[in-house]
């Protein structure tokens, strides 16, 4: 399958049409960038570890039951997927407080959750991605409550498979952020990635950060934090 035209550039990923219109292409780039665009970089080799991450993922959960976007990796950069309407939601699942769950509620990083949580964001860069709940969504009209309800599920069933997958390569699974999409015909399936820039790995034995955070906060070793975890992923394949 060959990439016909680009139809939308992110801020970490190109996706281009096929000549099957229900087949896209998605490139990933090795820029980065933290705080809704504010703070840019690159980070070498993250377009790789992205990609072929994000499919190992993938594939693993397609085989737990639940649906994505997946089709076939082309190349270290580049992945045919299903071609989707994203759902203007960002889904964030957390098992460890951190971040802006920290922030927000002024607690310190990392205490452990009885159960994970999860909320919503409007995934709009211009409005800066606004916390909302399932009632502002519907009144939004961002899904229907069938919809959210499916995607409460599948970001559990996420995390349960996850956690345990990471868990067993030595990493603690903090957090993460999923997004979905709609197919042609209607079937919603997890789409964007999982990787270092949408999770939160913190190495079980040290805490080290094994993610973006590294970039987000200047901790450095931002390329070896990938290439660490990239290392644990393909090794345990
Ligand atoms: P947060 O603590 O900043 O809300 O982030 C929660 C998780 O979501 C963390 O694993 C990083 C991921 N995330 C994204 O993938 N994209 C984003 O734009 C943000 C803010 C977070």
């Amino acid at each position: 399958m060959e990439k016909v035209k680009q139809i939308y550039e992110g801020k970490a990923k190109k996706v281009y049409s096929t000549e099957d219109p229900n087949l896209c292409i998605v490139s990933y780039k090795d820029d980065a960038t933290a705080f809704n665009g504010l703070k840019k970089g690159t980070i070498a080799g993250k377009g790789v570890v992205n990609n072929r991450m994000t499919n190992m993922m993938m594939q693993l959960l397609e085989q737990r039951g639940v649906p994505t976007h997946f089709v076939e990796e082309l190349s270290e950069r580049e992945t045919l997927v299903k071609r989707v309407s994203i759902v203007p939601l960002e889904v964030i699942v957390r098992n460890v407080s951190a971040g802006s769950f920290a922030k927000r509620y002024g607690v310190e990083e990392g205490i452990v959750f009885d159960e994970p949580t999860i909320e919503f964001s409007y995934k709009n860069d211009e409005l800066g991605d606004p916390l909302l709940n399932t009632y502002h969504a519907l009144a939004l009209k961002l899904a229907t409550k069938e919809e959210i309800e499916l995607i409460k599920s599948y970001a559990f069933k996420v995390n349960e498979v996850l956690k345990e997958y990471f868990l067993a390569l030595g990493v603690r699974l903090v957090d993460f952020k999923l997004e979905f999409g709609k197919t042609a015909d209607g079937q919603i399936v997890l789409a964007d990635e999982i990787s270092p820039d949408t999770c939160r790995f913190w190495d079980a034995k040290t805490g080290e950060k094994l993610d973006k955070d590294r970039f987000r906060r200047d901790l450095g070793g931002v390329e070896d934090a990938y290439r660490e975890i990239f290392k644990r992923v393909t090794q345990a394949h």
